[in-house]
């Protein structure tokens, strides 16, 4: 029988499955069970996970300000064994949904210039590069900035 996938907001006792895939994903850059408590039940935002089979198999985590005409992508990630599947992709065409419905005008984010299959994936969905900062994240690496108008042709 194929997978049954779904897209729902993260819950309370989605929590302690989504910090061990934080852990698995991030290593020292991970955030902590505090942090996603935080994130899943206070943020401005939306959290996002991705199941299969009513298993999280991945999450997105959006951030949004008021006066801002972006929605960010705070983070994303599919747990390894779940990967190649397609579904940070579909996390993706979710998040630009939402910036639809928000009625923003793009997505943007963060990544390590050393996230060799992110940089990949974000670049495959249409993403261009706008900027960069030096020495980011905590191996030292720079960030690059990149941004998603909204153009639902690239995401088809
Ligand atoms: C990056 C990450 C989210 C990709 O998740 P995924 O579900 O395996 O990705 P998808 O299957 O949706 O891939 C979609 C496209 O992205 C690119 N891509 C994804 N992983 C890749 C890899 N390891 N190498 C090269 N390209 C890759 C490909 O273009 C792929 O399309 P294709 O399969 O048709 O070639 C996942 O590897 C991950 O969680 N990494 C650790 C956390 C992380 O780095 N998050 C991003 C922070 S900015």
């Amino acid at each position: 029988m194929a997978d049954s996938l779904n897209i729902r907001k993260a819950e309370k006792k989605d929590v302690p499955e989504l910090f061990r895939i934080e852990q698995r994903c991030f290593d020292a850059e991970s955030f902590s069970r505090r942090q996603i408590n935080y994130l899943v039940s206070r943020s401005k935002g939306e959290f996002l996970v991705l199941t299969e089979n009513d298993n999280i198999a991945g999450f997105l985590i959006l951030l949004q300000r008021r006066n801002s005409p972006g929605v960010r992508i705070y983070s994303l990630a599919v747990s390894p064994n779940y990967r190649g599947k397609q579904y940070a992709k579909q996390l993706v065409l979710k998040a630009d949904q939402v910036v639809k419905y928000l009625s923003k005008r793009f997505l943007h984010l963060e990544v390590s210039e050393a996230n060799f299959s992110a940089i990949q994936l974000y670049r495959k969905l249409g993403f261009q590069i706008t900027g960069k900062r030096g020495r980011y994240y905590k191996d030292g690496s720079d960030a690059w900035l990149m941004r998603l108008g909204v153009n639902p042709s690239k995401l088809s």
